[in-house]
């Protein structure tokens, strides 16, 4: 049997975790408690809530609802249709960023494309703008980013043509960073299909081919972000089940897998899971916040899950890499399985 290994605790700087107004599906005790079992200690939720973050008040009484129930530190983006500018100024000490949706997805807060140049020249903060930006939108967000060059993260960068846009406007200096989901670089389409609704979530999985592009360009992109998108079984069975699959307990088990595989290194692996969420969100890391984890095989068991929706598209696989221990700011938060901490220990970052 393999030794343990410490590492530092991971930041995930993209999780919906439903809390308020979908609880059934997963709630801030529950989803920081899989965020903790995933090895990680700090996690950026989004604004599509069943009532979307568009104003200081909802983000407010979020915040306050995270104080009380939160076992993992937590920051959260703010929303915006762009008809929410007066809220930006309240705001900006208050959250990790901006998420603007340019894409359908779950909830359905796609913004009006015309509007993107102005939801920029209003975000007068250093603070990212995350985008749900696909293939179609490339070229609008290009010329917005050139006429308003504000900090840009494009959330789980999926294919070919996705990331190529993304290592140009690098290129060109802009100030874009992106991430890659565990589930576009673990799945292709093929793969989804044989799930159904359990395969779905926006975007969609990719030819084989997309998949390979990924992994041939790792230092294309900065992040691996889960984008924990829990649904119940219920409503993924249903005739209309919503995009999103569960990520927080999977990720780090499947990228130490591959690492041992020899598909990426220990510090690719540190850098898409710790160094740059940390400064893509300007956050101070320190020594006592870390994990240990187990080097050991097994299967990804649905059971085993903290996540309150108890499925994962990965169930089955053989794995290396079960968190045993984490350390936050020097207390034992997590051990052997089980929460060593109380509802609400977490900090809130700003
Ligand atoms: O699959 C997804 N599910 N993609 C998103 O962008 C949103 C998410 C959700 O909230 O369920
Ligand atoms: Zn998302």
């Amino acid at each position: 049997m393999m030794a343990s290994i410490i590492l530092p605790g991971l930041i995930d700087p993209h999780v919906h975790l439903r809390d308020p107004g979908q609880i059934h599906k997963e709630d801030f005790f529950t989803g920081t408690s899989a965020a903790l079992a995933g090895g990680y200690t700090t996690v950026v939720d989004m604004p599509n809530n069943a009532e979307p973050i568009f104003s200081e008040k909802k983000l407010d009484e979020k915040i306050s609802i995270a104080r009380q129930k939160a076992v993992c530190d937590i920051g959260f983006n703010f929303g915006t249709l762009g008809d929410n500018f007066d809220q930006f100024s309240n705001v900006y000490d208050k959250v990790a960023g901006l998420k603007v949706y340019l894409n359908i997805t779950t909830g359905g807060f796609i913004i009006d494309k015309k509007k993107l140049a102005e939801i920029y020249q209003a975000w007068e903060s250093d603070k990212p703008i995350f985008l749900h930006a696909e293939d179609d939108v490339s070229d609008l967000v290009l010329s917005t980013l050139r006429s308003i060059p504000r900090r840009t993260h494009i959330c789980h960068v999926s294919s070919q043509a996705e990331l190529e846009f993304v290592m140009k406007a690098k290129d060109e200096g802009l100030p874009i960073t992106c991430g890659v989901t565990p589930h576009h670089l673990f799945l292709n389409e093929t793969e989804g299909d044989k799930l159904g609704a359990f395969g779905h979530m926006k975007p969609l999985l990719k030819p084989e081919k997309d998949r390979q592009f990924l992994w041939d360009h790792l230092d294309g992109f900065d992040i691996v972000e889960s984008d924990h998108a829990p649904h119940t079984k219920q409503e993924k069975q249903s005739d209309n089940p919503p995009f999103g699959v569960p990520g927080l307990e999977t990720t780090l088990p499947l990228i130490l897998t591959a690492e041992a595989e020899g598909k990426l290194t220990r510090s690719q692996l540190l850098a898409k899971l710790h160094t740059n969420p940390a400064k893509l969100l300007g956050l101070q890391t320190d020594q006592t916040t870390k994990i240990e984890v187990d080097m050991s095989e097994y299967e990804i068991n649905n059971e085993d899950l903290k996540a309150k929706c108890g499925w994962s598209p990965f169930a089955g696989r053989r794995v290396i890499g079960k968190v045993k221990k984490v350390i936050l700011r020097g207390s034992t938060v997590y051990k052997n399985g089980s929460l060593a901490a109380e509802a609400g220990s977490g900090r809130i970052i700003q």
